[in-house]
């Protein structure tokens, strides 16, 4: 019987590796931020599918420079170090991805249905449960590591505060109305890295991408900063990037990364 308090490194410990992903395990019951400490293992030469997990993270970060808040016993918050062979070709956006189907995999284990927030933010009743960050190194042209940090809202005490919040958010156990094993999920989300890793660029992954894709034939609107651009959200293109019905019936291609998405109105594609 667990306490669900602490996140169990032992549980943890005794089911890793299931496969390439935790086949190193280092574990910090606080840190200031997984993706700060695995970059440094990284440069060390530490091996592709080594897992930094933190129960508190003081400094977690977020993508555009947000912090992501992880308060003890409340969350998944970890780093996976991944370093792609085909270097050149692999863009560090498709691992985010390949993070974002992990999460989606291990909620399904416990029977719920998450969506994906184009491009990777995992979605449950329309709201952000998860966030991935994926960081890179570059040497020269080449790619030489990618950081694929995923944070998970476990409990409420876990929801984001203020600036923090770039989504309205929600946490797994609010979703489910029971406590949440912390170490079985965690199991379960490398499970699914794993198998989606090999599937980088393939045709496959981009349409588990696309069956997910939250807020698909809804009206949305992407802002850059700029004038926001609102349309009706069509699918993917072969490269994942959105394609949008605009206002004027164009269809229009956005590049993950530069826009924020949101939703216009309450809609049916938000995922349970
Ligand atoms: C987002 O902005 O939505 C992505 C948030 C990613 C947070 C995770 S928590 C574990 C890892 N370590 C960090 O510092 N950030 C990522």
């Amino acid at each position: 019987m667990y306490n669900h308090a602490v996140l169990n490194e032992a549980a943890l410990r005794s089911g890793l590796p299931r496969g390439k992903m935790g086949i190193e395990l280092h574990y910090f019951e606080r840190i200031d931020s997984t993706n700060l400490r695995a970059a440094e293992l990284a440069r060390q030469g530490a091996a592709e599918g080594t897992l930094l997990v933190a129960d508190e993270q003081l400094e977690g970060r977020g993508r555009r420079g947000r912090r992501w808040h992880t308060p003890p016993g409340t969350a998944l918050a970890f780093s996976l170090i991944l370093r792609p062979a085909a270097m050149q070709a692999i863009s560090p956006g498709g691992l985010g991805l390949v993070g974002a189907l992990g999460v989606v995999e291990g909620l399904h284990q416990l029977g719920l249905s998450p969506l994906i927030k184009w491009p990777n933010d995992v979605l449950l009743g329309g709201r952000k449960v998860s966030g991935v960050f994926a960081e890179a190194a570059w040497v020269g042209e080449l790619l030489d590591y990618v950081i694929l940090g995923i944070g998970v809202n476990v409990r409420e005490e876990a929801l984001p505060q203020g600036a923090e919040m770039d989504f309205p958010a929600t946490h797994v156990e609010g979703e489910l109305g029971r406590r949440v094993d912390r170490p079985r999920l965690l199991l379960d989300i490398l499970l699914g890295v794993d198998r989606w890793y090999p599937r980088l660029g393939k045709a496959d992954l981009l349409a588990a991408w696309e069956d997910r894709l939250a807020f698909r034939g809804e009206q949305v609107e992407l802002s850059d900063g700029s004038a926001p651009l609102r349309g009706i959200l069509l699918g993917l293109t072969v490269d994942g990037w959105l394609r949008l019905a605009d206002q004027a019936g164009e269809v229009v291609e956005l590049e993950p990364g530069a826009h924020r998405l949101r939703p216009l109105a309450e809609g049916r594609s938000s995922g349970r």
